[in-house]
């Protein structure tokens, strides 16, 4: 409804006859600060580019697939070739809408589109449409296969879509996979990339070495002459993700899909239609932090009444697995999941104030779940002897905090199919409202991967059977998310990436990592990132290990406001927090849902900078990270209600802080402060200050 009123109204049809085309067809942004032609080369090959305030961000770059026959295998006639121009028509719209949660409270879709009708002659011809936005922030494109006069179901043999660079750019990327997204981001020019590097080996996750010039997208790059630019994908439905690989002579990039057991990519049935490929482009960082167009990409909310979806702060008998304090079966004489620890953890979310409280390790199949290939592992029901399921939904109820449920699937994934009703009855009878989900190890079905076509499809039935249970949903190793939070509300928050966990038991993260993920992973959404470890020297728990996390302890508390989740965690330990519960105090107030976000100063891979306002409220929190290197900056807050007065407690980098040698270094200040107030901020080597802003009554 909303659309159709906002919807400019100029459609403009150009031709509905074949036209054999070689002139360009240009679509400008609003702003007309981008331009985007698109046209037939000499040999019938859809091509498009794409500049930005007259610089080159993606030279002439073709488009289209190969396509086979099911079941016979044939090929069918090229779609990068002979192609005709049978339609064209252009659009503008400008519409708002309110996103259930997220950094804003409302979000301007505002683009011009251009749809365009292509055709082949001859036998088994496919015809398809490509559908372009152009937007102030960048360009989406996704092709559409309307229904067919003969052929109705195909089979993608590959997706040709290229994106053609202007240059040997600097590239903030991971190595392409099919199944795993959680490696150390990297940092080198294109033309330095290398997936087979062998610190991936070591990958916990059987890293699929299909080329090495390919990386995952979100891919952040930065030219030469200053331009941000993020390639990814909105709205990844019933297809597989999209690896690149680079060509190293001119910088072309071409989508690589992920395929299934047979090799094939996708299987479709006409009418259909791929995911939005993105390009989001600026010449401010800040603006590609800012950028809400993949969620413009995606289709609106299908929950109508979303008021059981409750952005959630949560603990969790979590972390004290990961650095081996318990462990998650019951038979190690260290269970975490008893129902006494539980409660204490309970008593503790209560206390102060949390949502909930995550428990892994409750149910029976932990002995021998792991990189088995096994199937039937976990049943999602049966409890441990020492997890009183009935006692602690009781016990939560009375102190008003929800406990999560944990389904580690093993990645036995056939096996959660058969259980998924079961196991959200049996959620729903205990008083789980929200799931937290796990997919470590092979596929089953064996031979599919995590970010395949079939497993694309399962990660989207459970977010749409979680939503007829009214459950909130967060998935662990995942395949990377498109924007599909706007669709599907319910789901809060996905990992799919190298997540805090790491800094238990790998080597760790390094100190860019957090400013890394902004521009990559969590341009496609939120994620649970765990952060709030305070207890930095891994030494406590065990004296073998002689690492540190690589922040100190205000970017821990930073990080709440750098990364925007409707699902944080505050991952340490109660006993831990209990000893610091000065600094604990910035995890208590800060909000996960916010009504506006001041993106204030940014650059991948070295430091960020960001002002938010609580959801309906009228507190601002602000936080402030660096990479190794020290920093200083300001802050000013203009954003602030002018005349009005607000108390600031700034919980900042001890003088002498620093990640490696001095990480728990910490000092709190308060400070009356107004939208005059210019704040100078010192943040130590992988460092980070955060700042609560409230008014005074
Ligand atoms: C990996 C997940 O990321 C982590 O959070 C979880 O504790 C383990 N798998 C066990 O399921
Ligand atoms: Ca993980």
């Amino acid at each position: 409804m909303l659309l159709k009123k906002c919807l400019l109204a100029f459609v403009l049809t150009l031709s509905v006859t074949t036209i054999f085309a070689q002139t360009k067809t240009a679509v400008q942004s609003p702003d007309k600060n981008l331009l985007m032609n698109f046209w037939l080369d000499n040999d019938g090959r859809p091509m498009y580019e794409l500049l930005y305030k007259n610089k080159t961000v993606i030279l002439p770059s073709a488009m289209g697939f190969g396509l086979k026959q099911t079941m016979s295998n044939e090929a069918l006639p090229s779609l990068q070739k002979n192609m005709q121009l049978t339609a064209s028509s252009q659009s503008a719209s400008d519409t708002k809408w309110n996103p259930v949660w997220g950094d804003v409270k409302e979000i301007r879709d505002q683009h011009n589109q251009l749809i365009v009708s292509l055709t082949q002659k001859g036998e088994k011809a496919i015809q398809f449409n490509i559908i372009f936005k152009v937007f102030n922030d960048g360009l989406g494109f996704r092709y559409v296969f309307p229904q067919q006069k003969e052929l109705n179901h195909f089979i993608v043999s590959a997706e040709k879509t290229e994106f053609h660079l202007a240059g040997d750019h600097k590239a903030f990327w991971i190595p392409g996979d099919y199944d795993s997204n959680e490696f150390s981001p990297n940092v080198s020019k294109l033309s330095e990339v290398d997936g087979e590097d062998p610190k991936y080996a070591a990958s916990i996750f059987a890293h699929q070495f299909f080329n090495k010039n390919a990386v995952q997208t979100p891919l952040m790059l930065k030219s030469d002459d200053g331009l941000y630019i993020n390639i990814h994908e909105a709205a990844l439905v019933n297809y597989p993700a999209m690896n690149l690989v680079i060509d190293k002579a001119d910088f072309t990039l071409t989508s690589a899909l992920v395929p299934d057991a047979l090799g094939n990519m996708a299987y479709l049935q006409a009418p259909a239609k791929t995911p939005w490929r993105t390009i989001i482009v600026s010449d401010k960082a800040t603006d590609i932090l800012a950028s809400h167009t993949i969620l413009n990409l995606n289709d609106p909310s299908v929950i109508k009444d979303p008021s059981w979806i409750k952005p959630t702060k949560y603990i969790g008998v979590w972390w004290e697995m990961h650095v081996g304090k318990a462990s998650w079966d019951s038979a190690s004489g260290k269970h975490g999941a008893t129902t006494a620890n539980v409660k204490r953890y309970i008593d503790f979310a209560a206390k102060h104030k949390f949502d909930g409280v995550l428990v892994e390790g409750w149910n029976v199949g932990w002995e021998d779940w792991f990189g088995q290939y096994k199937e039937n592992v976990f049943d999602f029901v049966t409890p441990y002897g020492d997890f009183d399921v009935k006692g602690l939904h009781k016990y939560a109820a009375s102190k008003n905090v929800k406990l999560i449920m944990h389904h580690e699937t093993s990645a036995s994934v056939t096996n959660y199919e058969r259980q998924m009703d079961t196991a959200y009855r049996f959620m729903k009878a205990n008083g789980y409202d929200a799931v937290k989900t796990g997919y470590v190890g092979h596929i089953i079905p064996r031979g599919e991967h995590h970010d395949g076509q079939w497993m694309v499809n399962h990660y989207l039935r459970v977010a749409k059977k979680t939503a007829d249970y009214k459950i909130m949903l967060d998935a662990h190793e995942p395949v990377r998310p498109t924007g599909l939070s706007r669709t599907y509300p319910n789901w809060l928050a996905c990992e799919a990436a190298r997540g805090m966990e790491f800094n238990a038991w790998s080597e760790g993260n390094k100190p860019r990592h957090d400013v890394i993920l902004p521009f990559t992973r969590f341009m496609g959404g939120p994620m649970d990132y765990t952060p709030g470890i305070f207890q930095l020297e891994l030494n406590y728990w065990d004296k073998n290990k002689k690492e540190t996390i690589h922040t100190t302890l205000a970017k821990q508390l930073a990080l709440y406001v750098t990364i925007c989740s409707p699902l944080q965690m505050a991952a340490d330990l109660p006993e831990i927090y209990e000893k610091k519960l000065d600094a604990f105090q910035f995890i208590k107030d800060v909000a996960v849902d916010w009504d506006d976000s001041k993106y204030l100063e940014a650059e991948p891979g070295e430091y960020i900078t960001v002002a938010r306002k609580a959801k309906k409220s009228n507190n601002w929190f602000v936080g402030s990270i660096t990479n190794e290197q020290a920093r200083t900056t300001t802050v000013d807050l203009d954003f602030l209600d002018a005349g009005k007065k607000y108390q600031a407690i700034i919980y900042a980098d001890a003088p002498d802080a620093d990640f490696e040698k001095n990480p728990a270094a910490y000092v709190i200040s308060k400070q009356t402060v107004n939208s005059k107030t210019v704040l100078n901020l010192k943040l130590a080597p992988g460092g980070g200050t955060a700042i609560s802003i409230m008014p005074i009554k």
